[in-house]
């Protein structure tokens, strides 16, 4: 009896509480997935050659490789859909790292749905979509070779990779290659903009620079810190991305490299204490210091000095030695470049 006072005492759901629900049940990566060649954002000539795979109809095995977040699962949909239409369901076989993709798989399943007899509009083929395939093991990918050939009058292979090297060289034989590349920021801004009228999102155009920055032209890593800012604090800016993306923010940062540059350490090594002490990573740190120098104002030949000692110092810390004492080496070297360097613009002033 209590019980069912307790479960009568719940307060009605605000009147507003579904739609957000609602709101929150899709991720936008996956509202906004193209389904057409056409609509995917980047990689011209190789969306062109898809395109032309798709407009003739003879699918060869394909290996598309490339960064995360581009468009290549996207992109292996899109042309299974366009090549099949409403056949694509019986017509394609789709295996993702999630599936066990071990030999028993490719001498089993991928066999017999490649044996299968399906109706397919003419001169189609049986597509088998391997995602995430640099994660198949060798031995997996050696039982693949044979059945490649063996049922390549009906069946094509169209692999998805991060690594193309790590596709054995026989299927990389066997297959044409398609690469696809980070998308650049104007390529990203757009598509964010997209985004963000269709659901209405309050933004700030620094604040679409900020996803930007720290997407690196991964699509869906942009998507995904859009959603998550807009969710979190219904404004997109600056501040409001950053807080989300906890990453190193750029404006300290940059304030560091700055002192850097004028030869101050006792001020750069002060702004690392306390970057360092809000809890980042030595290697978020470094990250941020490089893509911060590569797109800061800096001279010329400072900043490429600046770069190769930040390199130096990144492949420390990935080696395993990431702690505050590399960081602020690191800083030492630079404020020794730029007392150098600095100098010499000065002497170079009064002459
Ligand atoms: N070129 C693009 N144009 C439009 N949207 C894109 C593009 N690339 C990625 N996206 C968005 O990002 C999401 C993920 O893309 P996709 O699954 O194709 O990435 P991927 O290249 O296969 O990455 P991974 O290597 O991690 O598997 C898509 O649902 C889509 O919303
Ligand atoms: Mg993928």
């Amino acid at each position: 009896m209590t019980e069912v006072a307790a479960m009568t005492d719940v307060p009605p759901p605000a009147p507003d509480a579904p739609k957000k629900i609602g709101m929150l049940e899709q991720p936008w990566v996956e509202k906004y997935r193209p389904t057409l060649l056409s609509e995917v954002v980047g990689n011209e000539e190789t969306t062109s050659r898809l395109q032309a795979i798709a407009e003739d109809g003879n699918l060869p095995n394909l290996i598309v490789s490339g960064p995360p977040g581009t468009g290549k699962t996207t992109s292996v949909k899109a042309l299974a859909l366009a090549l099949l239409g409403s056949k694509t369901k019986v017509g394609v076989l789709e295996l993702n790292a999630s599936d066990s993709r071990g030999i028993d798989v490719v001498r089993n399943k991928i066999k017999s749905f490649a044996q299968n007899k399906v109706t397919l509009p003419e001169s189609r083929h049986k597509i088998v979509i391997l995602d995430e395939a640099d994660s198949m093991t060798t031995a997996a990918q050696q039982a693949l070779r044979r059945t490649m050939e063996v049922y390549s009058s009906t069946t094509r292979f169209a692999l998805a990779c991060n690594l193309s090297g790590k596709i054995i060289e026989p299927i990389q034989s066997r297959a044409a290659i398609l690469r696809f590349t980070r998308l650049s920021d104007s390529q990203v801004l757009s598509r964010l903009k997209t985004v963000c009228t269709s659901e209405s999102v309050s933004y700030t155009s620094d604040g679409l620079e900020a996803i930007i920055f720290t997407a690196e032209g991964d699509m869906r890593n942009a998507l995904n810190n859009l959603q998550a800012t807009h969710s979190g604090f219904n404004h997109v800016n600056q501040a409001n991305v950053f807080k989300v993306c906890d990453q190193p923010h750029p404006e300290t940062v940059k304030s560091i490299i700055k002192a850097c540059q004028g030869g101050k350490t006792k001020e750069a090594v002060a702004g690392m204490r306390s970057l360092y002490g809000t809890g980042y990573s030595c290697s978020d740190i470094i990250a941020t210091i490089f893509k911060v120098t590569k797109t800061q104002q800096i001279p010329e030949p400072m900043k490429l000095k600046f770069l190769r000692e930040i390199g130096f110092s990144h492949v420390k810390i990935a080696e395993g030695n990431a702690t505050l004492l590399q960081l602020l080496g690191l800083l030492g070297k630079m404020c020794e470049v730029g007392r150098e360097m600095g100098e010499k613009e000065d002497a170079m002033v009064v002459e």
